[in-house]
């Protein structure tokens, strides 16, 4: 078995859009401006994986209105490299830092059709709280949260 060497970086934005351009779930990867307006003005994290100085996995979130919680936007990791733990070793870098940071729970919001991200979030203790119905079925959105130690 191939071992890989896992790096996770803070705030290397252009490589965290290179990963979700190539990340062939996100049918159209939002451009820089979205990001920028996203996360402009509030306390943000932004991750990026990288094996060989190559991005393959990302993960970006930002404080919601209140301040309280930590909204996890976007993820995901290249088809090629999935199943290596890469999103669960993103998924844990940012829940130290949000637990550092302050932040009372972190939420998500993912789709019915986004299968391994389901499952990545209850192995991970996330609890869903919350169904937006959307036609089709597979488009409807679920919020899941995961309150942290304070
Ligand atoms: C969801 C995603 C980020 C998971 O990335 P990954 O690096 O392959 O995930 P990991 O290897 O860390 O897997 C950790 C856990 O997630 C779950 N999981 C991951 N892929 C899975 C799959 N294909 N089927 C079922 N469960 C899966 C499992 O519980 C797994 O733990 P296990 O191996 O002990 O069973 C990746 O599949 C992806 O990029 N998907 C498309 C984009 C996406 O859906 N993003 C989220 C939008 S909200």
């Amino acid at each position: 078995m191939k071992i890989f060497k896992i790096i996770i970086k803070e705030d290397c934005l252009e490589d965290a859009i290179l990963a979700s351009q190539q990340t062939p779930e996100f049918e159209t990867a939002y451009p820089k401006s979205e990001y920028n307006k996203r996360l402009k003005d509030v306390k943000h994290l932004i991750l990026t994986a990288y094996i060989s100085n190559k991005p393959i996995g990302f993960k970006i979130g930002y404080e919601t209105l209140t301040k309280k919680n930590f909204y996890s936007w976007m993820g995901g990791v290249l088809p090629k490299y999935r199943k290596l733990r890469i999103a669960e070793k993103l998924m844990e870098y940012q829940e130290q830092w949000a637990i550092k940071a302050g932040f009372l729970r972190i939420l998500v919001k993912t789709r019915n059709k986004h299968k391994a991200m389901i499952h990545l979030l209850q192995k991970n203790n996330f609890i869903q709280i919350g169904i937006i119905p959307h036609s089709p079925n597979e488009e409807t959105r679920i919020i899941y949260e995961k309150k942290l130690p304070q």
